[in-house]
């Protein structure tokens, strides 16, 4: 089945697609954070800070323009983000929210549903429960796919809004201490994150969690090979001091295979003002959201605390994708 080939193979945009034998040309597809060198990166900041700087110029870019969204688990943010920022671009919006209410809820594969979503849509976002089933769409595709999370695999464009939030509020993406703290094992969003930002000079990563939730160790070994710099700790306190930027994320409970792990770690980590005493000045504190236990609400009225704008960025950083993987289509 398809379905089950190696899932952390990387994705080579530019290689043929190998599902219609009559594809006329292979679109580009955002499915793996390999993607997002810092060239590509710089280039959708430069278009989204021109969004943010005049966004009526950009308000017909996609006009006749469908974009699907496929979700099969439950999103906010991601899905809202992406339509909002289609709708901004002047396109259309069609899609589902839940498994429940697709073809999937009758047997139907990742495979058919994008080879119907083709005849309907421009290009497809979608979210899956399975790690690789956004590659899995890519390969059987006509329009462009983006990632919009596989599992506890990756999420490309989450790292997209985590750059455009750090590049903005920091001014560089270069010689940062990045403290990731909470689900290593299970969080996407940092898994995508954390090798992105090992492409940039001088980072270094200082790795918070308990023993059950570490980084994966593929993911050390990347960063291993690419000479970065990380240390792993289970003490957010001692490490505190040292951030330029504290990436909290929620104890993933969808990914665990007990409910009794779970309550036992999913209060780990709660940072609160007294843990932010010995914290920078000008630390960023960020976290993809949905935030359950791990950040105190006393904590949302620091400057510090960037969270809800990092939200705002995302949509712009999205509009800067799609208009980007839709001019490549349309140059094909
Ligand atoms: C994240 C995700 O779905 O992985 N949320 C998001 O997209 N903003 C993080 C999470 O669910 O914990």
């Amino acid at each position: 089945m398809r379905e089950n080939q190696n899932l952390n193979a990387p994705h080579n945009p530019s290689a043929k697609q190998n599902a219609h034998s009559n594809t006329a040309h292979a679109p580009t597809h955002l499915i793996d954070s390999k993607n997002l060198t810092p060239e590509y990166t710089a280039k959708l900041i430069e278009t989204a800070k021109r969004i943010i700087q005049s966004p009526s110029d950009f308000s017909d870019s996609c006009r006749q323009k469908i974009m699907a969204t496929l979700f099969y688990e439950p999103s906010t943010r991601t899905r809202l983000s992406f339509e909002s920022a289609m709708l901004g671009l002047g396109g259309n919006v069609i899609g589902f929210s839940q498994s429940s209410s697709s073809s999937a809820a009758k047997g139907e594969s990742v495979a058919d549903t994008i080879r119907v979503i083709n005849s309907y849509a421009d290009i497809c976002v979608i979210r899956h429960f399975k790690e690789g089933a956004a590659k899995v769409a890519a390969d059987f595709s006509n329009i462009p796919v983006i990632n919009a999370g596989d599992g506890g695999h990756q999420h490309p464009t989450q790292t997209l809004t985590d750059l455009f939030t750090i590049s903005q509020e920091k001014r560089r993406l270069e010689n940062l201490t990045v403290g990731f703290c909470g689900d290593l094992k299970f969080g996407r969003t940092v898994h995508s994150l954390v090798e992105t930002m090992s492409f940039y000079n001088g980072n270094r990563f200082i790795l918070i969690s308990p023993d059950e939730l570490k980084l994966p160790e593929h993911i050390k070994d990347d960063l291993t090979k690419r000479a970065s710099r990380f240390c792993e700790t289970a003490d957010l306190t001692a490490a505190m001091p040292e951030l330029d930027i504290l990436y909290m994320t929620r104890v993933q409970k969808e990914r665990f295979f007990n409910e009794e792990d779970y309550v036992r770690l999913k209060d780990t980590y709660i940072l609160d003002n007294q843990k932010l005493q010995n914290a920078k000045r000008d630390l960023a504190i960020l976290h993809p959201l949905p935030r359950v236990n791990e950040i105190a609400a006393e904590v949302d009225s620091d400057s510090r605390a960037l969270y809800f704008k990092q939200v705002e960025y995302g949509r712009y950083i999205r509009m800067a994708l799609i208009l980007d993987l839709l001019s490549k289509q349309g140059a094909n």
